[in-house]
């Protein structure tokens, strides 16, 4: 894989017009992110300005409910064409179950490839605090993460969303094929802003990352195509 495909940027606009002057500006970029702000703002449009131009899709919707309704939500998703779709490892093992079989199944109907689902293990806003105190799991964060990813695993998911801290042990315990998915990249000459924990893109993909979504240190630079280069630079250092 080359550089330029190992980097997806997300899209975190609200309109159709926003989002468009981002692909205008950065044409070299082949994988984009649509997440809850711009799908819950302007739909499947998107998406089809997105194939379009042919573009890899990540539909990042994080899809969390009962499995007859994540099924129906991923069978609608995979039948759009995408590549990766999210879904909450906490919705449990049979919601993961029929995800899996529903993507499939949409993606086929359609004439499309399947979507590989990524499962979300815990969310990084979460804290050991918060996880001990209001959600009352007692277990260490690692540990729910790393049960969490075993459950995604068994379940038949293609991949996890991960971040890159997490990626060198997930990698030891999931199939060498596994898809891990990295926000909280940074690379060393952009502004952390309000991710913690942050790893340098060349030290996430080393981490065991396949792909990392970097946003604001590509989207908000002075000249977006210049960072996205600079980043891809350096990903062919250790690729
Ligand atoms: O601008 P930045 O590089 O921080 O953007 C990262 C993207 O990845 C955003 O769309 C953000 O919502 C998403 N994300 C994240 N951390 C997670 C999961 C998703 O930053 N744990």
């Amino acid at each position: 894989m080359n550089p330029a495909d190992r980097v997806i940027v997300p899209l975190d606009v609200s309109s159709l017009e926003q989002a468009i002057g981002l692909l205008d500006q950065l044409p070299q970029a082949t994988f984009w992110k649509v997440g809850l702000e711009l799908f819950v703002s302007i739909g499947s449009p998107i998406l089809v300005e997105l194939q379009a131009r042919q573009k890899r899709i990540f539909l990042d919707l994080k899809f969390h409910d009962i499995p007859n309704t994540v099924a129906g939500a991923c069978r609608a998703a995979a039948s759009y064409g995408v590549d990766l779709v999210t879904v909450h490892a906490a919705a449990g093992r049979k919601a993961l179950q029929v995800a899996q079989t529903a993507a499939t199944e949409g993606a086929i109907a359609a004439g499309h490839k399947p979507p590989t689902l990524l499962a979300i293990t815990l969310l990084t806003s979460l804290s050991s605090r918060d996880l001990a105190f209001d959600l009352k799991i007692p277990l260490e964060l690692p540990e729910y993460v790393l049960q969490m990813a075993l459950l995604a695993q068994e379940s038949g998911l293609g991949g996890l969303v991960c971040s890159p801290q997490e990626a060198t042990q997930l990698r030891q315990i999931c199939a060498p094929d596994t898809v891990l998915v990295c926000p909280g990249v940074r690379p060393d000459w952009a502004e952390a802003g309000d991710q913690q924990r942050i790893f340098t893109p060349a030290a996430a993909l080393k981490a065991g990352a396949t792909y990392l979504v970097i946003g604001r240190p590509i989207t908000q630079a002075a000249e977006p195509a210049t960072a996205f280069n600079r980043i891809c630079d350096e990903l062919a250092t250790v690729l």
